[in-house]
């Protein structure tokens, strides 16, 4: 009745960003996807998700390519069950207050610093020259965590280093100018599919060239779970479905129940590796159904998703600015 009263409760903050680098898996999507839907759709948070596309320009110089990569980045999340009434979906180029905030926490982060990040020494010991916006990878990537108050993040265990990053930066930067302007913010890192292996059992990545494809057409996913590399068991033979990559990625698709059962198909004997693909397979298919559709409805519509894109964009800067707002005048620009 006095709803005018009321304080408006504080809904924490999650947000989560993916490189537009190129095709989506399902590593990224039990990885990050799902529980940033999840998460995201649910009113208990003010939910922030966007294409890291200022991120890809690290590693990705093909413009046609940054740039379809970005479209089917929103396509899937809206066909795998995105609200983008409640989620705010956005390109990170499209709130360039990124950029200004990571130039103004660079000065708040040392070279040794940064020189202890995982993908920088990567790189280091392929004896591969690193530009300087991978070298600053973590601090941009701070800049979008820290612009938004963000409790949560959810990721893969890979981003764990760089969340710790962004909680030490808040620091450095609320030290240096003595102000409690930066929250510290959680990473979400679900332990079940912390690491999706992919179809060679490592960990499935673009770059490993061993992926599942979420959305590639159904003879390119065929092909790829067929490809699922195995031991030389005979069918008969009882097998361990915890060493066994078929397992281990059928059973993100099950419920507790259903993955009793697979296991107890392996542990028993009698089930062969191309009884498991096949099995695997269709249970891909069913997940794909519907969802398929939807993306590449949208995917031959552009300009629809360039609309949702753009009014996501809008709703993220107006937050942004209200931070920078802050930022400037704390550090002397305004
Ligand atoms: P890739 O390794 O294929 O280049 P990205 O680095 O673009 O993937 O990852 C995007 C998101 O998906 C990140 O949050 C990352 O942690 C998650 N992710 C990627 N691959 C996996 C995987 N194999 N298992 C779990 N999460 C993953
Ligand atoms: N580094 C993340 C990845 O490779 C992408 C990313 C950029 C991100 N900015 C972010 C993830 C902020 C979470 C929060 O997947």
């Amino acid at each position: 009745m006095f709803e005018f009263f009321s304080k408006p409760t504080y809904k924490k903050v999650l947000l989560s960003g993916i490189q537009s680098t190129g095709t989506l898996h399902f590593g990224n999507y039990f990885g990050a996807m799902k529980q940033n839907i999840e998460l995201g759709n649910d009113d208990a948070f003010d939910s922030y998700v966007f294409i890291a596309d200022y991120h890809a320009l690290t590693t990705v110089k093909d413009k046609e390519a940054l740039h379809r990569s970005a479209l089917e980045i929103a396509a899937a999340y809206i066909a795998c069950g995105l609200d983008t009434n409640k989620v705010t979906l956005f390109r990170q180029s499209s709130v360039p207050e990124h950029a200004e905030l990571a130039v103004i926490l660079n000065n708040v982060v040392t070279m040794p610093y940064l020189m202890r990040a995982h993908a920088f020494k990567d790189h280091e010991a392929k004896n591969q020259e690193v530009n300087v916006g991978l070298f600053c990878y973590p601090v941009l990537m701070a800049a979008d965590i820290l612009m938004y108050k963000t409790d949560v993040v959810p990721v893969g265990q890979d981003q764990k280093q760089h969340i710790e990053y962004a909680r030490d930066i808040a620091g450095f930067y609320n030290r240096a100018w003595n102000v409690e302007q930066f929250k510290l913010p959680q990473d979400l890192i679900m332990k079940d599919v912390a690491v999706v292996p992919g179809v060679d059992g490592e960990k499935m990545s673009k770059s490993k060239g061993n992926v599942i494809s979420l959305f590639g057409d159904d003879a390119e996913v065929k092909k790829a779970v067929m490809g699922i590399v195995t031991d030389s068991a005979h069918p008969d033979d009882k097998k361990n479905p915890d060493t066994n990559t078929i397992f281990n990625i059928h059973k993100l698709f099950l419920t507790h129940a259903e993955i009793d059962a697979l296991r107890a198909k392996f542990e028993q004997g009698g089930y062969g590796y191309k009884q498991a693909k096949d099995e695997l397979l269709e249970t891909i298919m069913k997940w794909r159904m519907g969802k398929k559709e939807t993306f590449d409805k949208l995917m031959s519509n552009p300009s629809k998703i360039e609309a949702l894109l753009e009014e996501g964009g809008k709703r993220a800067r107006v937050r942004a600015q209200q931070t920078m707002k802050e930022v400037r005048t704390q550090v002397g620009l305004e």
